[in-house]
C-alpha cells in the first residue's frame, strides 16, 4: 500500500523496519523542553543507526554498535540533553525562537549487510504567549454624546500575532469601527487595534457603554499533509504520494489527480481533510508555493453520523510551462489543526448614566403606543438629566 507511508525512501511493498510513531509536537512555548520521539518497529531487522535532523542538519546520532553509542552535533536552537536521549527519544532541555523548524528522524537497519533506511519529519513551531492581558489606551476621563472615541488595544509581543476583537456592551463591534495593525519585531509581534466611533445614544444600553478587547492567538496543534508528484519523473503510471502524518493518524486525501499533465491541461482535484472533531484549515500548495485564491473552491463541511467533520477544498487551474519544473509538478494539501488562546482586557466604562431616574426606566419599559424608539428616548432623558445638572 502506498498510502500510510511517511516521507519515505521506499515505495511499494515496504517490508522490514517501519515507523510506529513520530512524536514531534506541533508547537511549544518558548523555553519549554521538548521530548522528540521516533518510534519504530524493526520487524526482526538489526538496528544500525537512528539520526535526528533539524531542517536537514543532523544533531544527534545513535549507533548501538559504536562506543559511545550516542553522539551529538551542536546546532543553534537545539539544546540536546545527551544523557536523556537514546535509541527512540531525543530530549531538548530548553528551547528558544531558533528551535523552530522541521525535525526529521532517520532509522537505518542492517539487513544481510545492506542498509535499509526510513525517514520521517514534522514541523515544530515555537510560540510566545504573554502573561499580560491586552491593554486599552486612549480612554478619556469623560465623554459626551457626539464625542469621537478613539482608543487602541495593544497586545504582545507574541508569536504568532494575535487577532484583536472589540466588544461594545458585550456585542462584537462592527468592522467599520475597527482598524487593526501589526508591528513586527524580529519574530515576535505586537498586535494593535483601534476602535473609533462617534458616541451616540443608540450605542448605550441602560444608559451605559462599556468596551473591552480580546486577543485571540491561534497555535498550531498539528500539521498533516499529502504531497503528490505528478509528471515525467515519476516511474510508471502512478504518481508519487508522500504523506506527512504520524503513524496511525489519518491524513488529508486528494482525489481526481492524473499521473501526468502536459502544458495546457486543466488540473482539477479535491482535497478532503481527515475526519476529526475540530475542523482543520486546508491549504493547497503548488510547487512549494500557496496557490492563488481564484484557483480554490471551498465546499461545505461534511458531517459524519459519528459526529466527526471533514472539510473539502477544490483546486482548478490550467498548467503553465513554468509549473512543470523538470517535467514534474508538486501538488500538496496541508491540514493544520489549531488550538486557540484567548486573553481579554479589563472592561472599560466610557459612559455611565449615574443620574438614572425611575422615570428613565419607566419610559423605556412603558412603550405603549409610543413610536419613539427606545434609543431616542434615552437621548431625551439624558438631555433632560444634563439640563437639570446644568441648572444646578
Ligand atoms: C529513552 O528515553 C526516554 C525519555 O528520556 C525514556 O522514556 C525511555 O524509557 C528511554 N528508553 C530506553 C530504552 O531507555
Ligand atoms: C487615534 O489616536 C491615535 C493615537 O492613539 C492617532 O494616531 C490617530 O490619528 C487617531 N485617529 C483619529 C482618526 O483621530
Ligand atoms: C470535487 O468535489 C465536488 C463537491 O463534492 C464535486 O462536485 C466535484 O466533482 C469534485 N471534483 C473532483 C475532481 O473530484
Ligand atoms: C520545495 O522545497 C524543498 C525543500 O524546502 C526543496 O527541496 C524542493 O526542491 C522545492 N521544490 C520546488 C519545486 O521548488
Amino acid at each position: 500500500m502506498l498510502a500510510r507511508t511517511l516521507l519515505l525512501l521506499c515505495w511499494g511493498t515496504c517490508l522490514g523496519v517501519r515507523f510506529t510513531k513520530l512524536g514531534v509536537p506541533g508547537s511549544i512555548s518558548k523555553g519549554d523542553s521538548v521530548l522528540l520521539e521516533c518510534g519504530y518497529d524493526l520487524e526482526g531487522d538489526e538496528l544500525y543507526s537512528v539520526k535526528w535532523y533539524k531542517d536537514n542538519v543532523e544533531f544527534y546520532r545513535f549507533m548501538p554498535s559504536y562506543k559511545p553509542s550516542a553522539q551529538m552535533y551542536s546546532l543553534s536552537g537545539v539544546f540536546l540533553d545527551l544523557e536523556n536521549s537514546n535509541a527512540t527519544h531525543a530530549l531538548l532541555y530548553t528551547s528558544n525562537l531558533e528551535t523552530e523548524g522541521t525535525y526529521g528522524c532517520e532509522v537505518s537497519t542492517d539487513v544481510l549487510s545492506s542498509i535499509r533506511t526510513i525517514k520521517a519529519g514534522k514541523e515544530l513551531r515555537i510560540h510566545v504567549i504573554p502573561d499580560e492581558s491586552p491593554h486599552i489606551y486612549g480612554v478619556q476621563s469623560n465623554y459626551r454624546m457626539g464625542d469621537f472615541v478613539n482608543m487602541s488595544c495593544l497586545f504582545g509581543p507574541s508569536k504568532p500575532s494575535a487577532r484583536i476583537t472589540w466588544y461594545i456592551n458585550e456585542e462584537e463591534a462592527v468592522d467599520s469601527y475597527t482598524i487593526s495593525q501589526m508591528e513586527r519585531g524580529e519574530s515576535v509581534m505586537i498586535s494593535e487595534s483601534f476602535l473609533q466611533f462617534a458616541l451616540e445614544p443608540a450605542l448605550l444600553r441602560q444608559g451605559a457603554l462599556f468596551v473591552r478587547c480580546q486577543a485571540i492567538l491561534k497555535l498550531v496543534h498539528d500539521f498533516r499533509s499529502l504531497e503528490l508528484i505528478v509528471g515525467e519523473g515519476t516511474s510508471g503510471a502512478q504518481f508519487q504520494r508522500i504523506l506527512h502524518v504520524s503513524p496511525g493518524q489519518e491524513g488529508p486525501s486528494i482525489t481526481g489527480v492524473m499521473p501526468k499533465y502536459f502544458v495546457g491541461d486543466v488540473v482539477e482535484v479535491n482535497c478532503s481533510s481527515p475526519r476529526s472533531q475540530k475542523l482543520p484549515e486546508l491549504q493547497w500548495q503548488l510547487n512549494n508555493e500557496s496557490v492563488r485564491p481564484e484557483f480554490v473552491t471551498t465546499y461545505p463541511v461534511l458531517h459524519y453520523p459519528d459526529g466527526l467533520l471533514s472539510s473539502k477544498k477544490g483546486l482548478r487551474f490550467r498548467v503553465q510551462p513554468d509549473q512543470l519544473r523538470g517535467d514534474e509538478m508538486k501538488l500538496k494539501c496541508t491540514a493544520t489543526f489549531y488550538d486557540t488562546v484567548l486573553r481579554t482586557s479589563a472592561e472599560t466604562s466610557l459612559f455611565t448614566n449615574n443620574y438614572r431616574t425611575s422615570s428613565f426606566h419607566t419610559s423605556l419599559s412603558d412603550r405603549s403606543g409610543a413610536d419613539i424608539p427606545p434609543s431616542s428616548m434615552q437621548w431625551l432623558v439624558l438631555v433632560l438629566v444634563l439640563c437639570s445638572l446644568a441648572r444646578r
